[in-house]
């Protein structure tokens, strides 16, 4: 018995004093292990005499106990001393350089839109935002296209099958122009901002696709006249295609909203096979394109909004900022805007180091 209990003390300071689990392990196999000390010792209990083994087996087990439950509690200290070492050892350097080669770079469409933004910050504009999954009332409606109008079947609108909780007609918004109700109803007169964004028509080819971008303008003050609007579109051409020789002509046209309507086209002359914006399209070797919708805002639609027409007047636009991108950085099909190709983005993208400001200039170099 003095020779177990000077064993047993004998492994518990061997135990102990183990500075790996490798050597708490090869302790274990001697002392537990099939052949170890201790098993031997169980096995002897089988030869005694039932009284001899009533003594000893308590003993041997204590013993054994004892010795498996050190074990245990040194290797779960050395196994968090290994953790400890290493999440001391294993930091993350924050500091470290940015990789060598850029990995992205900007989509056209969003370089555009922060130029647009830039440009009309400058002007006094602020930036709103509407909903993409709109509400009839406000993507018609309140824009004078009530439910008989003509014009809203030249939208091929996506229409929701269900009403919303409300009983209203839902769809994806066919144009940024419900914004305008929402900015009006929002914030009141007077009122200067653009609105970019998504907008949904079930059209699709070379030049048209589901989904597009817009940005609409809308000014909300008083005694505002076409002139103005001339003024801000000239103003915001000339700096956004970097080119003081931009000429615009308006055309009387219809928009239901807008009374009068305008349809703005822009000069342009052929260079080397590509369009190349400037001048009057009425001289020679130039043309006029169409760019963009625009019009003093029809008092129905102030009135919708909650504003007295006789004290509110405005004007309002409204431009496809895909067509922009593809004007102004020479691209020719909107199709691959949205194919996700990496070759394409590599190509037309936009370092994010080219922010673009008024002072360093908004057109970024591709
Ligand atoms: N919402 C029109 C469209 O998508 C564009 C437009 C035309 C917007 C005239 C306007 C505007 O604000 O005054 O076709």
């Amino acid at each position: 018995m003095d020779e177990l209990q000077s064993r047993k003390e004998a492994a518990l300071q061997a135990v102990a004093a183990a500075d790996n689990i490798d050597a708490v392990e090869s302790l274990r196999v001697e002392a537990l292990g099939k052949q170890g000390w201790v098993s031997q010792l169980l096995k002897t209990l089988g030869q005694m005499s039932p009284e001899e083994r009533q003594e000893q087996a308590p003993v041997i087990q204590a013993a054994r106990t004892e010795i498996a439950d050190a074990i245990a509690g040194r290797k779960e200290a050395l196994e968090s001393a290994v953790l400890e070492a290493q999440l001391v050892s294993d930091t993350l350097d924050l500091t470290l350089p940015a990789p060598e080669a850029p990995q992205g770079t900007v989509h056209p469409v969003s370089q555009v839109m922060d130029e647009l933004a830039e440009i009309f910050a400058d002007m006094g504009f602020a930036v709103a935002t509407g909903p993409e999954v709109e509400d009839d009332w406000h993507n018609f409606t309140a824009l004078n296209m009530p439910e008989s109008h003509p014009a809203r079947a030249m939208h091929d609108t996506f229409y929701f099958p269900d009403a919303d909780d409300e009983g209203r007609r839902m769809l994806l918004r066919t144009h940024t122009s419900p914004v305008q109700i929402r900015s009006m109803m929002g914030q009141g007169a007077p009122i200067r901002i653009i609105a970019p964004g998504r907008v949904y028509r079930s059209d699709s080819d070379a030049t048209h696709t589901p989904m597009f971008h817009q940005i609409e303008g809308l000014v909300i003050d008083r005694d505002i006249h076409l002139g103005h609007l001339k003024w801000t579109l000239e103003t915001f051409l000339k700096a956004f295609f970097e080119r003081e020789d931009i000429v615009l002509r308006l055309r009387p046209s219809y928009f239901p909203f807008t009374e009068p309507s305008v349809e703005v086209d822009v000069g342009f002359a052929i260079e080397k096979g590509r369009r190349v914006l400037g001048g009057d399209g009425d001289a020679p070797g130039h043309a006029w394109m169409e760019l963009l919708g625009s019009g003093v805002v029809n008092r129905r639609v102030i009135e919708s909004a909650g504003l007295d027409p006789d004290e509110w007047q405005g004007f309002a636009f409204g431009v496809g900022v895909d067509r922009l991108a593809m004007l102004k950085y020479a691209m020719d099909d909107l199709r691959a805007f949205f194919d996700g190709d990496v070759r394409w983005l590599r190509h037309y993208g936009f370092s994010p180091f080219d922010q673009p400001t008024l002072s360093a200039g908004v057109g970024a170099r591709a």
